[in-house]
């Protein structure tokens, strides 16, 4: 749930800043982006190298670089961000930014951020006991800041009690569960989406296919499962792998997909169409391999089931269903017509004559049209964030449903 995440980690001076290092090191394994910012005094603690070789980073701690000169922009800082965490934070960072004091690039970072904050304090029990921690806490929640709150135990002072920072898992897990409730628009919905080609048997050995690699497919199942959807990808032959938490079931012909596709179409709440499907199959399949024995060889083609269309007649109120058009010429036309016929809520425009548009390669330039026919032109770019692209419309789309 942290992949791909842009988190702030601040780390403020306590003695349970070693503990930051093994925070750093989870948050990068789950892959999410670390920029660390220490406070002066943490430095003292542990070392802004190594949480720089551990975040992958340069590590931020003056809002003025002295020896260059350069000017750390708290503001972008605090807006690149999708979680602030101050881990530890000290009674007197509390203070500090409950009460909207900023004398450090972490403490303008704070009162900069748009997203969410989490702190995890870390002081001794009589200092956490404090009525004025304990009030400046209090100002933090009522704020709407997330408290990871401290464990008891053995502190450095040698006392034992309340004010232990929590264990760097402990903050992971709390973080993970938080960020899948926050970012899991979809939790509890079904998307049923299909990807790349099928292959329509000649004879035993020989088939008529296309060149859909099932990229754009594959990134749709990822980032609709990263929403929190329960996701159900019929993919035709490909040799990309499954995204994480999806449901895969492989097909080979046009026939098996809409199979498939029958049976998860009821229980969907999205249904997604990205499938290169072959129009016409041969008629006959020949039950042994073909020889060369004539000069010519005609075969007879029949057509396949168009699965939108025929799953879109049976579309309830509820459901949303976006298909995909390849065109060549006269594109929003085409496209336009084929969003009708299909019933479809969205479709999704590929035009060959985009560079760098369509099947085999990794970006995407897409055009999408809506059931109000609203139209909308994307840029060029990977098919991953064209995936975020057409999620987000479906996203809309939802929501107007609902
Ligand atoms: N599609 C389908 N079943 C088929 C053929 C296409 O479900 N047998 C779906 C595709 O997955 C796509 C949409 O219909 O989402 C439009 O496909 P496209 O090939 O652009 O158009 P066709 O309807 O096949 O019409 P034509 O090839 O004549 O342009």
């Amino acid at each position: 749930m942290l992949k791909g995440k842009n988190i702030v980690l601040g780390v403020c001076g306590s003695i349970a800043a070693y503990k930051s290092a093994l925070l750093v090191r989870l948050l990068v394994k789950a892959q999410a982006n670390v920029q660390v910012v220490m406070t002066p005094d943490a430095v003292h603690f542990i070392t802004p190298l190594t949480l720089s070789v551990l975040s992958k980073n340069p590590v931020l701690v003056d809002s003025f670089e002295s020896k260059s000169g350069v000017w750390t922009n708290h503001v972008e800082l605090g807006l690149w961000a999708d979680a602030l965490i101050i881990a530890p934070i000290s009674a007197n960072s509390l203070a500090k930014i409950s009460n909207g004091l900023c004398d450090n690039l972490l403490t303008a970072v704070y009162l900069s951020a748009r997203c969410p904050v989490y702190f995890a304090p870390a002081m001794d029990l009589d200092m956490w006991a404090h009525p004025s921690t304990q009030t400046n806490v209090e100002r933090l929640l009522s704020f709407g800041n997330n408290l990871i709150a401290p464990g008891s135990g053995e502190l450095a002072s040698g006392l034992e009690g309340e004010g232990r920072m929590a264990e760097p898992e402990e903050i992971l897990r709390y973080l993970n569960t938080t960020f899948q409730e926050e970012h899991a628009p979809l939790k509890g919905k079904k998307v049923l989406i299909t990807a790349g080609p099928t292959y329509e048997a000649i004879d035993p050995v020989r088939f008529i296919g296309n060149h859909s690699s099932g990229k754009m497919g594959y990134a749709l199942a990822e980032v609709f499962q990263q929403l929190g959807a329960e996701v159900t990808l019929v993919s035709g032959p490909s040799s990309l792998s499954t995204p994480n938490h999806v449901n895969r079931v492989n097909i080979t012909s046009s026939a098996e997909m809409f199979q498939a596709c029958s049976d998860h179409f009821e229980e969907a709440s999205i249904f997604i169409m990205s499938a290169a499907v072959a129009d016409y199959r041969p008629r006959e399949v020949a039950a042994d391999k073909i020889k060369k024995d004539d000069d010519s060889l005609t075969l007879e083609l029949e057509k396949t089931t168009d699965i939108l269309k025929t799953l879109g007649a049976k579309k309830k109120e509820d459901q949303i269903l976006v298909g995909f058009a390849l065109e060549t010429s006269n594109e929003l036309a085409n496209a336009e017509v084929k969003l009708k016929k299909k019933n479809l809520d969205l479709i999704v425009l590929n035009s060959l004559k985009d560079k760098g548009a369509g099947f085999a390669g990794d970006q995407n330039k897409i055009t999408t049209i809506d059931s109000t026919g609203t139209k909308q032109a994307f840029d060029l770019k990977p098919k991953i964030e064209v995936a975020k692209d057409i999620a987000q419309k479906v996203l809309s789309l939802l929501s107007n449903k609902q």
